[in-house]
Order: C-alpha cells, then sequence, then structure tokens
C-alpha cells in the first residue's frame, strides 16, 4: 500500500522525560484514523511531531516517498500536513479572516496581508461551505469569540488549505453538536477526496461515528496498530485503552434522600442578555444536572452565579441568607466553588507548578502567602493521586502536563476547598475513559457528603446518569425540568433545539 504517511521508532524526550518511546503509525489515503489512549500517552507530542512543531529525538517520518528526521511548521504546511491544535493558537487581534488565511504565501504582500475585500469575502464563503449561520462577521477579533467559535476558526482555518494530511487534536471539545455534524460531513468530504485525516478525541461515539481504523498508545508506546473499526466495539476499545474492564461505564447513581434546601436562584437575568428570567434551588445532596447545546447560556449563568459575569436582575440565597456576590472571592468565601470549563482562560497559571496552582485559592482565601504552599502539599498530592494523575514533581510546571491532565489539575484546586455548593462546568472535558469513572465517583461522593452539586455538561448520558433533577437550557432560558431517571438523550435534545437560529443563540456579532 502506498501510505499517505508513516511515522516509525519516534522517541521524545521533554526534559529527561519519555513522553514518546518508539510509537508510530501507517497512515493510508482516504481514511480517518483515530488515535486513543489515555491522557498524557502522548497523542499530542504525536501530532505536534507530524506537524513539526516539536522535533524528535529518534525515529522518522516518511511523507509522499521523502523520509524527514524531522519536520519543522513550515516544511509541514509545504508538504501539505495541517493540524488543529488541542489548545487554540489563533492570533487574538487579528480578525477572523486573517487567521484562517495567517499562513497563505498569496494572502501577502511584504508582510502585510492584502486585498482585504478578498480575504474577507473568501473567509466568508469557508464559513458559510461549513454550514455555519448567524457566525460572527470575518472582520470581528478573534479576542471577541467565544472559546466555541474559536475552535470552530482553528478548523476553518485548517481545511480551508489544499492539504492532503490533516490532524485533529480533540477538535470538538467546544463546539456543539450541531458543528460536530458539520465538522464529520466535511470531514467525510474530504476523505472522498483523498485527504488523510488523523483524529485525536476521547469520545467513544466520535470515534465509531467516522473512524475507519485505531491506533492505541500507552505510555509513549504503540500498543496497537490499525485496528480497522469493525472489529471493535465500545467495550473492547475500553479494554485497549485502559488495560482492564471498567464495567458499566457511567455506573448508577444510588439516590439518596435531599435534604434542605442549600441554593435558590430567583429570576436571575444577564447584564448582557444573554440569559434572563432563571429560578431554580438545589437541595443538600442533589445533583442537578444542566444540559443544552454549547452556546445556549448554560456557562454564562453558573459564571454569573459565581460572580464572575454581572447580572442585570434576580437574587442568590444560600441557606436562606443573600449571597453577595461582587467578587469570586467572596463567594468561595460564602460556601460556592465553580471549576470553569476553560483551563487556559480561567483557571491555571500553567508556568507555575502544580502544586502551587491548587494551593494558590487556598491561600488568597487565609491571606497567607508565606510557606503557605508546603502546607497545602499532601492535600494536592491526595487529590492528584486520586484522578489517577501521574506527575515527576509537585513542583513541575502545569504547561508541561498534557491537555486531559490540566484539566484534572484544575478539578483539584477547587476540590481542595471546603464549600457547601460545587458546580462544575463540562468536568470531563478532554479527559480520558478511566479517569472519567473516577470523576463521577468523586462528584458522587461530594453529594453524598451533603454538598449541593450543580453539573453543566454537553455529554447527554454524563448529565443524564449523574444527576438527580435536569434543567434543559435553550437560548438563555429554562425551557423544560426533568427527572434524570427515565429522561432520554432524545427528550432533552427535544428541549435543547433551538428551533430557528443557530446553536449560537443571541451572541453579539460585533
Ligand atoms: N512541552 C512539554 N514539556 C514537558 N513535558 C511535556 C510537554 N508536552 C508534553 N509533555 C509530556 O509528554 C507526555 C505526553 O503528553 P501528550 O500531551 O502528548 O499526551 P496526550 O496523549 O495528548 O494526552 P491528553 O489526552 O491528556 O491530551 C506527558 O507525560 C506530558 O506531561
Ligand atoms: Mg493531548
Amino acid at each position: 500500500m502506498d501510505w499517505s504517511l508513516t511515522a516509525e521508532g519516534i522517541t521524545k524526550r521533554f526534559h529527561g522525560v519519555r513522553a514518546l518511546d518508539k510509537a508510530g503509525f501507517h497512515l493510508g489515503p482516504e481514511e480517518i484514523h483515530c488515535l486513543v489512549g489515555e491522557n498524557g500517552a502522548g497523542k499530542s507530542t504525536l501530532g505536534k511531531i507530524i506537524m513539526g512543531i516539536h522535533q524528535p529525538d529518534e525515529g522518522e517520518i516518511v511523507v509522499g516517498g521523502n523520509t524527514y528526521q524531522a519536520l519543522n511548521p513550515h516544511l509541514a504546511r509545504q508538504i501539505g500536513i495541517a493540524m488543529v491544535a488541542q489548545e487554540l493558537n489563533l492570533m487574538p487581534d487579528l480578525s477572523i479572516a486573517e487567521n484562517i488565511f495567517l499562513f497563505d504565501d498569496s494572502c501577502y504582500l511584504g508582510n502585510i496581508f492584502y486585498k482585504r475585500k478578498d480575504l474577507y469575502r473568501k473567509a466568508q464563503e469557508i464559513i458559510e461551505h461549513m454550514g455555519l449561520r448567524n457566525f460572527p462577521a470575518v472582520s470581528t477579533k478573534i479576542r471577541n469569540l467565544t472559546v466555541a467559535q474559536q475552535q470552530i476558526v482553528e478548523i476553518v482555518k485548517a481545511i480551508s488549505g489544499q492539504n492532503k494530511i490533516l490532524i485533529f487534536d480533540e477538535p470538538t471539545t467546544a463546539i456543539s453538536i450541531k458543528e460536530v455534524e458539520h465538522l464529520f460531513q466535511i470531514i467525510r468530504t474530504l476523505k472522498a477526496q483523498g485527504v488523510s485525516i488523523v483524529l485525536v478525541t476521547h469520545r467513544f461515539d466520535e470515534i465509531f461515528a467516522i473512524g475507519d481504523y485505531v491506533t492505541v498508545l500507552c505510555d509513549g508506546k504503540t500498543v496497537r496498530e490499525r485496528i480497522p473499526l469493525e472489529e471493535l466495539d465500545k467495550q473492547k476499545l475500553v479494554q485497549l485503552m485502559v488495560g482492564r474492564d471498567i464495567g458499566e461505564f457511567y455506573g448508577t447513581r444510588q439516590r439518596i434522600e435531599t435534604g434542605d434546601e442549600i441554593l435558590r436562584v430567583e429570576n436571575l437575568s444577564a447584564a448582557d442578555g444573554k440569559f434572563s428570567n432563571i429560578s431554580f434551588t438545589v437541595r443538600k445532596g442533589e445533583v442537578l444536572g444542566m444540559a443544552g447545546l454549547v452556546g445556549a447560556g448554560r456557562s454564562e449563568i453558573v459564571e454569573t452565579l459565581f460572580g464572575i459575569r454581572r447580572k442585570k436582575t434576580g437574587g442568590i440565597w444560600l441557606k436562606g441568607r443573600p449571597v453577595n456576590n461582587r467578587s469570586i472571592q467572596n463567594v468561595v468565601k460564602q460556601g460556592v466553588v465553580f471549576v470553569p470549563d476553560d483551563r487556559k482562560l480561567k483557571g491555571l497559571f500553567t508556568q507555575l507548578g502544580l502544586s502551587f496552582n491548587i494551593a494558590i485559592t487556598q491561600m488568597e482565601l487565609s491571606g497567607k502567602f508565606f510557606n503557605s504552599e508546603k502546607k497545602y502539599e499532601k492535600t494536592s498530592e491526595n487529590l492528584l493521586k486520586k484522578l489517577n494523575l501521574k506527575f515527576a514533581s509537585l513542583n513541575q510546571p502545569v504547561a508541561s502536563l498534557s491537555g486531559g491532565n490540566q484539566q484534572k489539575v484544575l478539578l483539584s484546586k477547587w476540590l481542595a476547598l471546603k464549600t457547601e455548593v460545587i458546580i462544575f462546568d463540562e468536568p470531563t472535558r478532554g479527559i480520558d475513559v478511566g479517569t472519567k469513572v473516577e470523576i463521577y465517583e468523586l462528584i458522587r461522593e461530594l453529594a453524598r457528603n451533603g454538598k449541593a452539586v450543580i453539573v453543566v455538561s454537553s455529554e447527554m448520558q454524563e448529565v443524564i446518569s449523574l444527576t438527580d433533577r435536569l434543567l434543559v437550557i435553550n437560548e438563555g432560558r429554562i425551557v423544560a425540568e426533568l427527572k434524570s431517571d427515565g429522561t432520554t438523550e432524545h427528550e432533552i435534545l427535544s428541549y435543547a433545539i433551538p428551533g430557528k437560529e443557530s446553536a449560537y443563540g443571541n451572541e453579539n456579532n460585533d
């Protein structure tokens, strides 16, 4: 077979830590090849080596009959490779259009973009071709976009060129199911045109929906290569990835008697109009879910509860006492914590160490910084171990961890605090299947210990099986309240999908 690309014997060390250990795989033409493995297995590193962002210590890459000891991004683009990276890498002060064509030499005259009108028109065409209605104007600066919209721009940027090999590293973590569908249609079309696609994802439904072959990485090694998906089912794939059966994946939640009302929200409306008239309560020991599409306003609601966004009207009460949510610190002191969905923007100092990141909130709350980090080390270590995080030292920078492992540090940071209410926004985004189960158990344990828990999640099965009660949010309003027992994905979607507009709801278009 004429391979589109082969990577063989790839070894890569970061400061002595081996991220890849003689890993490799064969990529054929017209195929969608899924790279899977636990957090930290080496998937992103392998992708980055193919894209020339990292250079391997050993091994070689063969593309189009040429053998390369190492690539660089310029060369990789020249030979037709593009990648949608796990962490978004857009230029915040450039427009959508400029970002899309950033590497397209035909768009430059010297160092400046030229023919801006052509550029905008071309970008607009591509976005429309993706079936995106209501997307912000292509002249909008990246910094004014939501994370979901930025992820779409990354995707558009990769597919807009005439590439032969496309690497998608968890491309769907922020976008809604409608856009995932569009993306998959486009990927299928590209495949039919002869493009080879590498897809890294932790979402099994995606692998089975679109994949042709699976290669499994474990601790930097290729453990199985090019298994046709017809030969696999979910159970087998889990077994291959985790090395053990994890039984009933979502588990069954033992319903416990819920106690007194802890949190009450009445008639909450956002200052910027993203949601209105939100009222609900959460009881002691209860897990309340917020389901809906990405962009429906769920994150905005919980961020407002936590004091990150401003409200226009409405009130929040904790055990009958009004909550002052003018600052995040205030809210935490009153007993509400929030685990946000976007680790890069809202959660972590990625250049600083693990234990610092976990301890910082506790230090802020106590007002004591001198030598405090040490005091919290034991808690940090325990939490990280509970979440299966393998780390070299508590002082290693968060940036040196894989994407999913950074998410675990973010979780630990908030779990270390003592609270009455804990709110999770997409708690398992980018987390591998083995660890997901641990996180579900952890959330259940919080409820058993009498906390009131709110979970925002776009993964339908997750939000159904984890929660007692569900609010479905559609375009900034509560459109249904369902008992989680007995509801279905289908039922939730029937409420969650907006009638006419795209999933962006009432997003600003400026
Ligand atoms: N820039 C870096 N510096 C130091 N270590 C790194 C760096 N990038 C990755 N690593 C290490 O390499 C290993 C593999 O990481 P990688 O990001 O490839 O994992 P992954 O399979 O993509 O995981 P995830 O599913 O969490 O995204 C991890 O142990 C990680 O800590
Ligand atoms: Mg990764």
